[in-house]
């Protein structure tokens, strides 16, 4: 599998706390059968400020620990849409997931038009703009899903969400966009060993078992592929 949305990187958000937490969490990724990583540091004005040179230094240090997992790791952002988003975007300060997308992270308070103009605007930069756990949203109905996909975005939900811990409702949301082939990508978002774990050895037996092999090695290993290599 490819897990391209994760805060394993510790010190720089709410992700692990530190080198230790980052280790045991790298060694879960692998022990799940995960072969390369995309590590996504929040980048959120006023929350999650973190400068791209502290999360390039902290990148540098478990490297090594993930070289020797045998993991392939990269570095990218997730990116809140705010006012700090689009000043990186016009400066070309962006670090994208492979050579063009960028993880995009709405506010729960948008509304669907808010969501469209920014997917454009993205797409108008030359990026493609792969939606951070499209189930937080409330304005993110299958109509809206299938808007956003038409004007060039794709689609990502979290493991967590696809098994059930983020609740009923939100499980059989995402099992619908799933169901209507709405959805590119499974990652796990993992933000710790107790908060948000890796879940993606569960996730991918479990969409298995629900939609077949096919549906599950799109999901979380031939999508996330695709686009870590452009
Ligand atoms: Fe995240």
């Amino acid at each position: 599998m490819i897990d391209i949305h994760c805060h394993l990187l510790p010190y720089v958000d709410d992700g692990a706390n530190d080198l230790d937490e980052a280790r045991l969490l790298l060694s879960s990724e692998a022990e799940q059968g995960v072969t390369e990583i995309c590590l996504t540091p929040h980048l959120r004005e006023g929350m999650f400020e973190t400068p791209d040179e502290k999360i390039r230094f902290q990148f540098e240090r478990i490297s090594g620990i993930a070289g020797e997992l045998g993991l392939t790791l990269r570095l990218s952002r997730e990116y809140h849409v705010d006012g700090l988003f689009w000043e990186k975007l016009e400066a070309g300060e962006i670090i994208p997931v492979g050579r063009g997308v960028i993880l995009t992270e709405f506010s729960s308070a948008d509304d669907a038009d808010t969501m469209a103009r920014a997917v454009m605007r993205i797409k108008e930069s030359g990026f493609v703009p792969l939606v951070a756990h499209v189930e937080r949203y409330p304005a993110a109905d299958a109509d809206t899903v299938k808007t956003l996909r038409s004007l060039g975005a794709a689609i990502q939900v979290n493991a967590d969400a696809v098994l059930g811990y983020d609740g009923r409702y939100v499980k059989k949301t995402v099992w619908e966009f799933i169901g209507e082939r709405l959805v590119d990508v499974v990652a796990s978002d993992a933000h710790g060993v107790d908060d948000r774990p890796v879940r993606m050895r569960e996730c991918m037996t479990f969409i298995k078992k629900k939609a077949g092999d096919e549906t599950a090695e799109r999901l979380m290993l031939k999508n996330p592929g695709k686009i870590i290599k452009g």
